[in-house]
Formats: structure tokens, C-alpha cells, sequence
């Protein structure tokens, strides 16, 4: 069956070759309303075409469109809409949120990397990892602990570095070192763990980093095959990307078994208030599900964090009004409560920095650290603006953006 299906798929991909050859020659520049659908192989020729440029592709279709919402259809029953119409992720996300499950697709592509983590699952398994979650991340513990820890490695590493880096006229790979701090931090709030990537040894971690970098980009790059099931001979043979995914999952499941393992033998001395304590309290979790919700989570606090922080601070170099605005807000709130340049705020004084939360708002509107998400569709459904949709088909959710010079059609902020 499986040989069939890859002599099927040989034959198959060798005329695919010579159709898109021919229209290729003859295509027109990106006008049109929606994904142009071509016979049999419907929207696969734009999709190969753009698929290294994803995001600019869908974004600048969808501005083009009604209700900025587009239908493609692909050989190998991918087939569905994207949008980035704000009534219509709402919809999904949250008012008929039961009927827009993650999907089978979705979760085989990334099972191997995230296993049942809370990103890779639905139903029972995905309410209990989101019940524990949520309760966590709304107690004032929690936000205590957070706080403190994140203070600290601002205090006793990100600062210095970024002094001692301004000392020595040194320059920096700013991104590289946020990356570092989101992952201490994230560490350090979901499982009371210091990796110390941030550390004085600009090396360590570093291979886990790499290691899960790997994981998260080739995981994803299985969504952008021209036939959805082709990564499995790949995989088979362990050749290319397959073997190179396979040996970064390796080497993230020793370092999340690790924090497992380490956690386990503190758990009999103390008692923890950290998000992994409260998995670890209910006994009927396999080690192994343990390790995937550690996945999951490490996924969800770095790479948006040092992403968010990237782009804001790379906005903020070119826009000195914009830093004037938010230096003038904190030295109000200095004075305010009697600080000096270098202390630490707490909550309520956090809270009053009003301009900064916008300034940081509109650079996560601008540059989404988190610019898609793909859910499936349980029963036939109509969408707020009357796209009907059958069940079973593949959604694709990018963030609300018109795509022309990488505007976005939300309201400015500033
Ligand atoms: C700038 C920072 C962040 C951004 C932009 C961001 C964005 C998102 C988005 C878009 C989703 C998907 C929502 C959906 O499909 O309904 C999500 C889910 C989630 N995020 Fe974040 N996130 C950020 C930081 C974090 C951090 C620091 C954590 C904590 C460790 C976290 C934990 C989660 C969890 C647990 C989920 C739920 C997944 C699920 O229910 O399936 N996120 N986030
Ligand atoms: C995080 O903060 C708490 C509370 O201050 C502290 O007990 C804990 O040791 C810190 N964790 C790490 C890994 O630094």
C-alpha cells in the first residue's frame, strides 16, 4: 500500500513538473481576488512558489480580499480557508471554539516534537494541561515567583552584560541574548530550574537551544511539503531534514527527562509552587507526558517573549520620539514613588506604565510573534461573515495584517 502510494506519488509529482512549468511561464502578477485555483492542482503551483515566503504571500492575498478571508484547495484533501478577519478568529477561537479543534493533521505533524503537550492536543488530555495551566498563571503566588525570578536575571545577567558590552564598546547579537533570557526565565517560572544560558559562558545551553530551534523549524517545515504525507519517506529512510529533526528531538527529550528526573528527587525535601509541581502532584502522569508538558511550555515562553522583545527594541532604534515618551513615563513613576534609575518596580507600579504597554502592544501588532494558527473544523459550520465551511477541512489562522510593506489592519495605537 505504502509502495504504491510512493510509485503513485513519483509518476505523479514528474507531470505535476511539467503543468507547473507551463503555467508558471505564463502567470501574472498577484492581483486577483483570493488563491487562484488552477485545474486539479488548485492553489499547490502559488503555494510552491511562495512557500519560502509564507506570511507575505497569504498576508497580501487576504488584503485583497473580502472580509480578508480566502479559500484554497491542494491535491491531498488540504483544502481550507485562511483569514485574518477579526470576527472570524473569534469565532473560531472562541465563540464556537468546541468545533475547531486542533485536528488530527496538525497534531500527527508536530507529535514527534511535542508529543501531547498542551499545543499538540485536544479534548480531555488538552483541558487538563490548559485547567492546571490557567489556575497557575492566575495565582498571586505564581506571579510573585515570576516576578522575583525574572528580576533577578535581569538584575544578575541581563543587565551586567548589556553594561559590560556598553564598557567595552562590544556589539552584540541582541536577539541571540533575549533568546537566553526567555529561556532562563522560562525555566526558571514553569520548573524552578536555572539553566543558566545567560550565564558569564556565552556557550552554555547552547546546544539545547540549537537543539530546539531545530525541533521547532523542521517540525513546522513538514506543513510546507507539496504533498502532505511525504516527509513519512523521509522520515522512513532518515535522510535530510527527517534525520536532522529526529537528532535535535533527541537531544530536547534528555534535557526536558532531565528537568524531570532533577525535579522528582527535590519533590520528596520541599514543597514547590511552580507550574511543574502542580503536574508532578498527580501521580497518574507518565514521566513521559511530564517531559512533553515541559516541551510545550519551553515552546510557548521563548520563542514569543525574546521574539515580542526583539522587534520591539529593533522599532524603538529607529523611533527616538517613541523612547522619549516611555523614559519620560518610568521618571514620572520614579519620582512618583521616590526610586532611582536601576531599582526594581512591583506590580502595581508596573501597571501604571500605560505608554509602554501600548509601545509594546504595537510592536506585537506590527511583528506577531505568533503570526499563525491552524485549527481544523469539526462539523459543517458558517463563519460570521457567510463563508460556509465543511467539516474535516484544514483552517489556517495569520494574525490580522493587510500585507502591503508589512502593515497591519488594526487600529494604531500610537
Ligand atoms: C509575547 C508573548 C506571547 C505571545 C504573543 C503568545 C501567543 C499565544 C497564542 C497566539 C496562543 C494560541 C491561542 C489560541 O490558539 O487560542 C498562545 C497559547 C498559549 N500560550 Fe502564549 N504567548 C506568549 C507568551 C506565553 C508565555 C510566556 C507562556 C507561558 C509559559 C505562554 C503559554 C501559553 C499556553 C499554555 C497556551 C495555550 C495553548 C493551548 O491552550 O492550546 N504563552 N499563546
Ligand atoms: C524563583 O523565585 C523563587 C522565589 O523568590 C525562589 O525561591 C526560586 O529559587 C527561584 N528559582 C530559580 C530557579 O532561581
Amino acid at each position: 500500500m505504502e509502495f504504491f502510494s510512493l510509485h503513485f506519488l513519483l509518476i505523479f509529482s514528474i507531470l505535476l513538473y511539467f503543468y507547473l512549468f507551463f503555467i508558471h511561464s505564463k502567470s501574472s502578477k498577484n492581483t486577483q481576488n483570493g488563491f487562484r485555483n488552477y485545474p486539479l492542482v488548485g492553489s499547490l503551483p502559488d503555494f510552491l512558489r511562495n512557500r519560502h515566503r509564507f506570511l507575505d504571500w497569504t498576508t497580501g492575498v487576504l488584503a485583497g480580499c473580502q472580509s480578508n478571508t480566502a479559500t484554497f484547495h491542494r491535491p491531498g484533501k488540504v483544502h481550507g480557508i485562511i483569514t485574518a478577519s477579526p470576527q472570524i478568529v473569534e469565532h473560531m477561537l472562541k465563540t464556537n471554539f468546541e468545533n475547531y479543534p486542533k485536528g488530527i493533521r496538525f497534531r500527527t505533524l508536530l507529535e514527534d516534537f511535542l508529543g501531547r503537550g498542551i499545543f499538540n492536543t485536544d479534548g480531555e488530555l488538552w483541558k487538563i494541561q490548559r485547567k492546571t495551566a490557567s489556575y497557575e498563571f492566575n495565582t498571586k503566588s505564581l506571579r510573585n515567583f515570576a516576578l522575583e525570578n525574572v528580576t533577578m536575571e535581569l538584575q544578575t545577567r541581563l543587565i551586567p552584560i548589556l553594561e559590560k558590552a556598553l564598557k567595552n564598546e562590544r556589539i552584540l547579537d541582541f536577539q541571540d541574548i533575549l533568546e537566553r533570557f526567555a529561556f532562563d526565565n522560562i525555566c526558571k517560572v514553569a520548573f524552578n530550574v536555572d539553566p543558566g544560558c545567560l550565564g558569564g559562558d556565552a556557550t552554555s545551553g547552547g546546544e539545547f537551544m540549537q537543539a530546539f530551534e531545530d525541533a521547532a523549524t523542521l517540525s513546522s517545515g513538514r506543513f510546507m511539503y507539496a504533498f502532505p504525507g511525504s516527509y513519512k519517506i523521509k522520515k522512513f529512510f532518515n535522510l535530510g531534514s527527517e534525520k536532522t529533526l529526529q537528532k535535535s528531538i533527541v537531544t530536547v527529550h534528555e534535557f526536558a527527562d532531565k528537568i524531570i528526573r532533577s525535579r522528582m528527587e527535590e519533590m520528596a525535601k520541599k514543597n514547590d509552587e511552580d507550574l511543574l509541581s502542580r503536574f508532578m502532584g498527580n501521580s497518574e502522569y507518565s514521566a513521559e507526558f511530564l517531559r512533553d508538558i515541559v516541551i510545550s511550555f519551553i515552546l510557548a515562553g521563548r520563542d514569543t517573549t525574546s521574539s515580542a522583545l526583539s522587534w520591539f527594541f529593533w522599532l524603538l532604534s529607529s523611533r527616538t520620539d517613541v523612547e522619549d515618551k516611555i523614559l519620560k513615563e518610568l521618571e514620572n513613576i520614579r519620582r512618583k514613588y521616590g526610586k532611582a534609575i536601576g531599582d526594581t518596580y512591583n506590580f502595581d507600579e508596573l501597571r501604571e506604565m500605560n505608554y509602554l504597554q501600548a509601545a509594546i502592544s504595537e510592536a506585537m501588532r506590527l511583528y506577531p510573534p505568533v503570526p499563525v494558527d491552524t485549527k481544523a473544523c469539526k462539523e459543517d459550520d458558517i463563519l460570521p461573515d457567510g463563508t460556509f465551511i465543511g467539516k474535516k477541512l484544514v483552517y489556517f489562522i495569520p494574525h490580522i495584517c493587510d500585507g502591503k510593506n508589512g502593515k497591519y489592519l488594526g487600529k494604531r495605537l500610537l
